[in-house]
């Protein structure tokens, strides 16, 4: 196995494994070490079962199963899929996935540890991927932060909310998707998390916000508040902590959801096919103290 770093500030592929065979304890060390320090790696020219996927990426931790999504593999829940194609005109996967910056399931109790993507269908234009995918690098937001502002937010928590990045795609990205249901909302409260994460793989601070799900920083007063969340959004976005993914069939692309932050690139049309399948893996295997409650 080879880890080769793009030698931009995220990124790595990862040569000469085979996952659709069990991995050794060993390998994985390395691939989640691999994970930690550059954020996002890829696997090219893999050849995987649904199955396969799965077994792989529930050596990292327990696979969030979300019993409302339509859109997984048959029998296999933890498997979801992310797609523009119609079959009988009824759409077989999620088509808008993951369309604004934001970091997976920052609105649950347990957070995300990585998510697992495997591409299938690659849209294609002029000799080039679309539907590519991006991400910023948070072990360098934090590291990159004013002193005096990594002092003030130092073990404060900001509220997360699933419901801003649902009504922010209705509003302003002419989603079709309805409004949350009062259950929907009921099922998904705003949850706290810290300002600043602990990676458990790097043992360095990650600033833990994303514009897609941080509504509030719950110590301060309201005004001071969006003061910084604003900062903070802009900060964390800026050119020299991005790094993008261009798809090539075959790929699985794993990233390190409290080391970045990641947007779905919306530039390709209906007719031109996306079809990726996915499995997300909570960070209970990393994070057992912090999100057993
Ligand atoms: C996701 C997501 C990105 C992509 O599945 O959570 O953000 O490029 N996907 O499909
Ligand atoms: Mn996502």
């Amino acid at each position: 196995m080879q880890i080769i770093a793009s030698g931009a500030t995220l990124g790595a592929r990862i040569e000469g494994v085979d996952l659709a065979t069990p991995l050794s304890e060993e390998r994985l060390h390395e691939i989640e070490q691999a994970l930690g320090r550059h954020g996002v790696i890829s696997f090219p020219r893999q050849e995987l079962t649904a199955k396969q996927l799965r077994d792989f990426a529930e050596r990292f931790g327990s696979l969030e199963i979300n019993v409302a999504n339509q859109y997984h593999e048959p029998g296999l829940p933890e498997v979801m899929i992310l797609s523009n194609l119609k079959e009988n005109g009824k759409p077989i996967g999620l088509a808008d996935a993951g369309q604004d910056w934001h970091t997976d399931m920052s609105y649950s109790r347990t957070i995300a540890f990585s998510n697992v993507l495997y591409g299938i269908r690659i849209p294609m234009r002029d000799g080039r991927s679309l539907g590519n995918t991006e991400f910023c690098n948070m072990h360098a937001a934090y590291d990159e932060l004013p002193e005096a502002l990594k002092r003030e937010l130092e073990g404060m928590t900001i509220t997360h909310d699933f419901n801003k990045f649902w009504e922010k795609m209705r509003q302003e990205k002419g989603s079709t998707r309805p409004p949350l249901t009062e259950e929907q909302r009921r099922r998904k409260p705003p949850v706290s998390h810290p300002v600043f994460l602990v990676h458990p793989i790097t043992g360095r601070r990650v600033l833990y916000a994303n514009p897609g799900y941080s509504m509030r920083i719950n110590e301060l007063p309201a005004d001071r508040s969006d003061e910084v969340l604003a900062f903070l959004f802009e900060h964390q976005l800026q050119d020299r902590f991005r790094y993008r993914h261009n798809w090539t069939v075959g790929d699985v692309l794993m990233w390190d959801n409290m080391g970045t932050i990641h947007n779905a690139v919306a530039d390709y049309r209906p007719d031109e096919p996306r079809l990726i399948k996915r499995c997300q893996v909570m960070a209970d295997k990393y994070f057992p103290e912090a999100f057993a409650q």
